[in-house]
């Protein structure tokens, strides 16, 4: 069981009641609003004025937006910024963003002075339905994404569908990647729920968090089960990577995604029509189903994969509709299934 328990409410219009529904869960009545420069233009103030109507002290800084962000430097202007203004064990940081500022604004709440509260109130839908639960937070190293972080739950996560409504259809699209992923490892109905994903985000979020929550209970240091939603990731990271991350996550894992889907139909693990339902749900989303780099550019990347283990690495293979598993595969045949999955 994770360690902290976090509240999770989603609810449109939630953002003007932020302040109320916080000040029942928090300790103290000061806290820091950590955002991007865009998420804090359109929804800096509203949150603000929301948690002072509550009686909240608060403080608000924002950074550039943008994965460039998510660095030592930023980090340290945080944490900087919380010490300045005197925030104490008992205050809280609210990271207000999307994955980076999350993970950026998390890993800052889960260092400074050893661990302040944390609110999180994600506004992109990767965020919504991924990096704002389970606990993950991180920043990037001059070695790699996301090296540096700790596992720190959420004290709450504050999902307001409305925000979505300023989210370019570019970025939310990314999302839907991550959504799709749900479908494939737990759940095949959400598809269902994905051919008017803006109008069904409450209920696409839902699920998505369900599932989520479930596995990380059960996991929560992401030594087994967790793994799970890694699916599509392992070939994924290695497209973003090859691209000088010129593919965003969503894209890329889309793209892992397919690979796998088609490996796993070419030996056998699932059926054909099985992988072409999902192939067919991330092409209806206007996500790419192919990989621009040959397999042998990404196969050196993906020996850098944090899941590998010393003899192989842990696939998330498909078996069936809604269904995934996580086996440990010798490299050699992890590069023969990258291979098999790219050839169309
Ligand atoms: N994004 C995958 C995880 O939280 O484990």
């Amino acid at each position: 069981m994770a360690e902290r328990s976090s509240t999770i409410c989603i609810e449109r219009g939630l953002l003007s009641r932020a302040g109320l529904v916080a000040a029942e869960k928090l300790p103290s009545r000061n806290c820091a609003i950590i955002s991007d420069d865009i998420v804090d233009a359109l929804y800096g103030e509203k949150l603000e004025s929301s948690l002072k109507n509550a009686g909240f002290s608060v403080v608000r800084m924002a950074f550039a937006h943008g994965e460039s962000s998510k660095n030592i430097e930023t980090y340290a202007r945080v944490i900087n910024f919380l010490a300045e203004n005197r925030l104490t064990r008992k205050d809280a940081v609210i990271a207000l963003g999307g994955g980076v500022v999350g993970d950026l604004a998390g890993f800052a709440a889960a260092t400074y002075l050893r661990g302040v509260n944390l609110v999180q109130v994600p506004t992109s839908l990767l965020a919504c339905v991924d990096s704002s639960v389970g606990g993950k937070t991180a920043i990037d190293i001059t070695a790699g994404k996301n090296l540096c972080g700790a596992f720190y739950q959420p004290d709450l996560v504050l999902i307001d569908p409305d925000m979505l409504a300023t989210l370019p259809d570019d970025i939310f699209t990314d999302g839907m990647a991550e959504v799709i992923k749900y479908a494939a490892i737990s759940d095949i109905s959400i598809l269902d729920l994905c051919r008017n994903a803006r109008e069904n985000a409450d209920g696409i979020i839902r699920r998505c968090i369900e599932i989520k929550k479930d596995v990380v209970a059960q996991d929560e240091r992401d030594t087994s089960i967790r793994q799970i939603l890694n699916f599509g990731h392992t070939y994924g990271h290695a497209v973003e990577a090859v691209s000088d991350f010129a593919i965003t996550h969503g894209k890329a894992v889309a793209i892992g995604m397919c690979i796998m889907a088609r490996a796993c139909a070419k030996r056998g693990f699932c059926s054909a029509e099985c992988a072409d339902e999902l192939i067919s749900a991330i092409e209806a989303q206007g996500l790419p189903t192919a990989s621009p780099f040959a397999p042998e550019a990404l196969f050196e990347t993906m020996l850098s994969d944090k899941k590998r283990v010393p003899d192989g690495l842990n696939l998330v293979l498909m078996t069936g509709r809604g269904a995934c598993e996580i086996r440990k595969t010798p490299i050699a045949t992890a590069k023969e299934m990258l291979e098999e999955g790219c050839r169309l």
